[in-house]
């Protein structure tokens, strides 16, 4: 049996469907660009049926990007495989991937059907799909609670049809790895046809356990495994496509598996899709949290220093990240400084280089020692960022202990400035509240987070919000020295952003208010 194992990257499907995550046009083109560089084997890219956004986003990424698969997700249905083939067939290699479900408890209480006309269905949608493609998978969502005997009846139904992957996934997060094992190892038994297509898992972690029941499944052969960049997904998430990969390799030694992951490519992923959804990466997170490499111990410390291997499993160089130093100076010129970025995995225009490294130099010129996360902060809020409708000109705020803070901001906008003054309960919402007064959209607030990027009380503030308004999220982020510059920054290109690709204009023209 092969011991390669693909994987089937589900960050723009079931990764967007996590409650906030979601990404617009742009961001969802620029994390497929990463996800092929990442070198995964099949980019489910969204489920084109269920608006017409996610319909063009998915044809996008097909005309886009070459290399994986691209595949869209369907449910057994005529109309949604239709829909679904309408969008992946421009890819250089299309799959089309439909599901039902399997368990009675699905049957019964969503499908309300029986098990007869599940199989029927499974069937029908399944041979509809081969029409358009050869490449075909089948899902059995919530397999893992389906009653085996009907599921590999399913199964065998699916793979006569002419499907050539069968995913059976643990929907709910309720499996646990041996459990999990003896169920794969149960139905290749029992359905030996399953030995000429390739067995797929995808993984809830709703039980912490989404990692361990894919690589156990991978043991028993599954060679297929559905994941996520960071983990997100539905609830509590997907199996998270940065532990599948490095478990597999760093433990080759007992897996005996490997994968087409570049994992180098790791580090820019999980800041990418970071940065596009808002979901800060927890601290603590295995492979690529802030602190996976950090050793905080002093007998640690000394360990790594006279032998890496002493406390490091892995080698952080292989998941692309450079070591968090001292990085460079004020006197740094531009040439070091593009260098450097090409070094850390930024290949930017020389525009983007430029503004960049404007940036840089005004922080060195406040801050003593900038880091590699203080670039990445910088190239994410300068690069990232989207074409400015409004722009910040000036901020004065005054706190008190006493009263309201007074917020006086200036935007910008076609040349030109709307001058206007609120009060708030902190000086975050006094600027906030007078930006309301500015752009007069009638957007909510329904995220707000900061977080330092490097130690000190002269740390970059690193600030994402998300902005709803008719039920779209629209996520900004921004750093500065200083967290109210920082949250505005954030509020303002969320602002834009819904401007650019919400639909909405960015208010009447006005009467220039002038300068404070
Ligand atoms: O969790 C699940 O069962 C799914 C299927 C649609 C594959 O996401
Ligand atoms: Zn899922």
């Amino acid at each position: 049996m092969d011991n390669r194992i693909k994987i089937f990257d589900t960050t723009l499907r079931d990764g967007e469907q996590s409650p906030g995550a979601s990404m617009d046009f742009e961001e969802k083109l620029e994390v497929a660009d990463q996800l092929a560089r990442l070198g995964v084997d099949v980019i489910e890219a969204g489920f084109p049926a269920a608006s017409p956004g996610d319909f063009e986003s998915v044809k996008a990424v097909a005309q886009r990007v070459s290399g994986p698969a691209i595949c869209g997700l369907c449910r057994a249905n005529d109309g949604d495989i239709d829909r679904c083939w309408e969008a992946v067939r421009f890819a250089q290699s299309a799959r089309i991937h439909t599901f039902i479900a399997t368990s009675d408890i699905h049957l019964k209480h969503k499908l309300r059907k029986t098990r007869e006309e599940v199989l029927e269905l499974t069937e029908k949608a399944v041979r509809r799909a081969v029409g358009y493609t050869p490449d075909v998978e089948f899902s059995a969502e919530d397999a893992t609670r389906s009653d085996i005997d009907y599921l590999c009846e399913v199964v065998r139904v699916a793979i006569k049809a002419g499907a050539k992957t069968i995913n059976l996934p643990d929907t709910v997060g309720y499996t646990t790895p041996q459990e999990y094992f003896d169920f794969i190892t149960a139905v290749r038994k029992r359905v030996p046809e399953t030995k000429d297509i390739t067995l797929s898992v995808h993984c809830h972690n709703d039980l912490g356990l989404a990692v361990a029941n894919s690589l156990s499944a991978c043991l028993a052969g599954a060679r297929q495994v559905e994941c996520t960049v960071n983990g997100i997904g539905e609830r509590a998430g997907n199996a998270s496509l940065e532990e599948v990969a490095m478990a597999i390799k760093t433990r080759k030694d007992f897996y005996g598996l490997t994968t087409g992951i570049v994992t180098q490519e790791i580090t820019k992923a999980s800041r990418l899709v970071s940065d596009v959804t808002g979901f800060a990466v927890q601290p603590n997170k295995a492979i690529v949290g802030a602190n996976a490499f950090a050793h905080e111990a002093g007998i640690h410390q000394h360990g790594v220093l006279a032998e890496r291997t002493t406390y490091e499993i892995m080698d952080p160089a292989d998941i692309g990240l450079g070591e968090s130093r001292l990085v460079l100076g004020k006197h740094s010129g531009r040439h070091a400084f593009e260098k450097h970025l090409q070094d850390m995995g930024f290949n930017l225009s020389k525009e983007d280089v430029n503004r960049a490294f404007a940036r840089f130099k005004d922080l060195a010129d406040r801050k003593k020692e900038i880091f590699d996360a203080d670039l990445e902060a910088i190239v994410a809020d300068e690069v990232y960022s989207v074409q400015e409708s409004w722009s910040l000109d000036h901020m004065t705020v005054y706190t008190t202990l006493e009263g309201f803070p007074t917020a006086t901001v200036r935007l910008v906008r076609e040349n030109t400035g709307i001058l206007d003054t609120g009060t708030g309960v902190g000086a975050v919402d006094a600027v906030y509240k007078t930006i309301d007064k500015i752009v007069q959209i009638p957007y909510k607030l329904k995220d707000y987070m900061v977080h330092g990027v490097t130690g000190g009380t002269d740390a970059l503030a690193d600030v994402t919000v998300r902005l709803e308004l008719n039920g779209q999220m629209f996520t900004g982020r921004g750093s500065a020295l200083d967290i109210v510059e920082a949250s505005a920054k954030a509020y303002v290109q969320a602002i834009n952003k819904i401007v650019a690709r919400g639909g909405v204009t960015a208010g009447q023209p006005r009467e220039d208010t002038g300068r404070v």
